[in-house]
């Protein structure tokens, strides 16, 4: 059975080991490995994983009796009836068992615990998990190309999701 748990400073070493073996294969397609190598170092150091969490990016891992299969995470935005969907990753065998939606609800109820009303999220435009998201209600906002640094570029859109609708 699938649990969600909320993670601490504890867990980075787990979050990154999530990161580095999920990243490489979800993104194999539509983001060079160059680019994916840089936004983990930068993303998914110890240092900044830390930092993230100090700023209030919460963060939770879904396990199973033997491993953990992936990790989400949220942080309050500069309104604050938004929150942003910073990260969202199941480990690619175990897709489509539900853990995703799993993780999503403990985001939102982190959300709606601290008032928030929206989720916001950026999800490259060529990513399968837009039809996940559309499916768990989000809408497009926006489309953006984000400058990340080193030349690289996130082709993004902005999707949101009304809580109180
Ligand atoms: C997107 C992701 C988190 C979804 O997680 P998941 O555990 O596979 O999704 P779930 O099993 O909880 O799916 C919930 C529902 O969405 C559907 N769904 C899942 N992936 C979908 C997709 N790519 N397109 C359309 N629907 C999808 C499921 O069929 C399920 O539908 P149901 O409720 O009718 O049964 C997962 O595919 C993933 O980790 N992708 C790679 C990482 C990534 O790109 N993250 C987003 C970064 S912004």
């Amino acid at each position: 059975m699938i649990k969600i748990f909320v993670a601490s400073t504890e867990d980075i070493t787990t979050i990154r080991q999530l990161a580095y073996s999920i990243w490489p294969v979800v993104y194999a397609d539509i983001v060079s490995r160059e680019q994916i190598n840089y936004m983990l170092d930068t993303r998914y150091n110890l240092q900044s994983l830390e930092e993230q969490m100090k700023k209030g990016q919460q963060f939770f891992i879904a396990k199973d009796e033997n491993n953990s299969l992936g990790y989400a995470a949220v942080a309050p935005t500069n309104n604050p009836d938004r929150f942003k969907l910073e990260k969202l990753y199941v480990v690619p065998d175990t897709h489509k068992k539900g853990i995703g939606k799993q993780l999503l609800e403990a985001v939102e109820h982190f959300t709606i615990e601290h008032n928030g009303k929206v989720i916001e999220l950026q999800v490259n435009r060529q990513n399968k998990a837009v039809g996940f998201y559309h499916k768990m209600q989000f809408e497009i906002e926006q489309e953006v190309d984000v400058l990340i640094g080193e030349g690289y570029y996130m082709n993004d859109y902005i999707m949101i999701k009304y809580l109180t609708k």
